[in-house]
């Protein structure tokens, strides 16, 4: 059970509310959101960073896992700053009170646009994963009188065990820059007329659930910042630490403490004195601070298939669908010794067998009218929410 889904009098709840009443003042699908759930995630990253012996810490939350503008403005509220990935993400981060010193800039496609709208925020950092790149920066920014601070993203050449589609430090894959690439860049005196290299961040994939990789990508990351002629004021560590989507999961992946205790140990061990860090966590602020809500509109039985449409699909969350990524499902009532449990597959409207958000599910004969909760939505949802099959994207609703 998730720790922010109970029930309470046989009606299921989060954070506390009944979701019957959210749901008579709001049609279905919707994503739900607790800002509670939300502060806490983020106070708890910010003070296992503390209590890790890491004494200045930038919390850059990615927006791309929830760019929910009232959640951003909460996060902006508690001190975070963010990670963006495109002008569309600056303008947001502007709009919900960011200065441009709270914001990182990644991404390998940076337009030029972008850049210049970036140099006038004043950002942080650019975080560059191309030579390529740095040289459009300098560029645009020696042109508009600027001096952009610079961030290498190293590829530390190292496999993350996760899905290959969100694995992202090795050699094979689009990001980053290897190694003796940015060190010849950081002793071309050209550059840095313009530019300021202020740091060297990695960011190896999402949904971790192994710090083996990490580590060893931490290690690469001191040793890059230690070999170049310039002393940077901090590494950025990325982000990418892992949730616990399955219940059993909890026991075993690492938690906040265990991942900020490597980072430091790392650092502590293998860079002259501890530096800022950058932190640029998504999922693990994001993912439990939301659930998806979606009714049931009818059964479909076949042969011994049990079919539970629901109003809700691919287009509104995607993750099961691209990912073969497993959420918990919920009923909206509590299972008893009486329920009639029914195997079943649960599948919205749209025209793709890939529409599935579970299967072989052991809920109870569920019915038009009834509705269940997915689980853990709070990132990666709806922002990778479309309109596909012309429908329309589901709405946010707020505790
Ligand atoms: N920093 C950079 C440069 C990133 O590319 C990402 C995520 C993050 C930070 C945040 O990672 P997180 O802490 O959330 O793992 N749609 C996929 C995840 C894609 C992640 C993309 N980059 C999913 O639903 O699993």
């Amino acid at each position: 059970m998730d720790q922010h889904i109970d029930y309470k009098k046989s009606k299921i709840h989060f954070d506390g509310i009944c979701i019957d009443d959210i749901i008579k003042k709001n049609t279905t699908p919707f994503y739900l959101y607790s800002k509670n759930v939300l502060s806490n995630n983020y106070l708890k990253f910010k003070q296992a960073a503390t209590e890790s012996g890491i004494e200045q810490s930038k919390i850059c939350f990615a927006m791309k896992s929830n760019s929910n503008l009232k959640l951003l403005k909460q996060l902006k509220k508690l001190g975070a700053g963010c990670d963006i990935v495109s002008g569309g993400e600056l303008a947001l981060a502007l709009k919900a009170g960011f200065k441009g010193s709270d914001i990182v800039f990644s991404g390998v496609g940076k337009t030029p646009q972008e850049i210049k709208a970036a140099l006038k925020a004043d950002v942080y950092s650019f975080n560059v994963e191309s030579i390529e790149e740095l040289k459009q920066i300098y560029e645009i920014g020696k042109k508009l009188k600027k001096k952009p601070n610079i961030c290498f993203r190293l590829n530390p050449q190292v496999i993350a065990k996760t899905h290959k589609h969100i694995s992202t430090g090795n050699t094979t894959h689009k990001f980053g820059i290897l190694d003796q690439d940015i060190i010849k860049a950081a002793k071309n005196k050209k550059w840095w007329s313009v530019c300021q290299l202020k740091g060297i961040s990695i960011h190896i994939g999402s949904q971790l659930t192994c710090l083996k990789a990490t580590k060893q990508a931490i290690k690469n990351l001191c040793e890059c910042a230690l070999a170049i002629p310039q002393d940077v004021s901090f590494l950025d560590v990325g982000g990418g630490l892992g949730v616990a989507y399955r219940p059993e999961e909890k026991n075993t992946i690492p938690n906040v403490n265990e991942y900020m205790s490597l980072v430091y140990k790392t650092i502590n061990k293998n860079f002259k004195q501890m530096p800022e860090i950058v932190f640029e966590p998504g999922r693990i602020i994001s993912a439990s601070s939301g659930i998806f809500v979606t009714s049931v509109i009818r059964n479909k039985k076949s042969d011994n298939y049990n079919f539970i449409i629901v109003d809700g699909g691919m287009n509104d969350f995607v993750r099961p669908s691209l990912y073969n990524a497993y959420h918990e499902i919920y009923p909206s009532k509590k299972v008893t010794s009486k329920t009639k449990i029914v195997t079943s597959d649960i599948v919205g409207p749209i025209c793709e067998t890939a529409d599935c958000f579970g299967t072989n599910r052991k809920l109870p004969a569920l019915k038009a009218g009834d509705y269940i909760v997915i689980a853990d939505t709070g990132a990666y949802g709806h922002t990778m929410a479309s309109n596909y099959n012309m429908r329309e994207k589901p709405k946010e609703v707020i505790i």
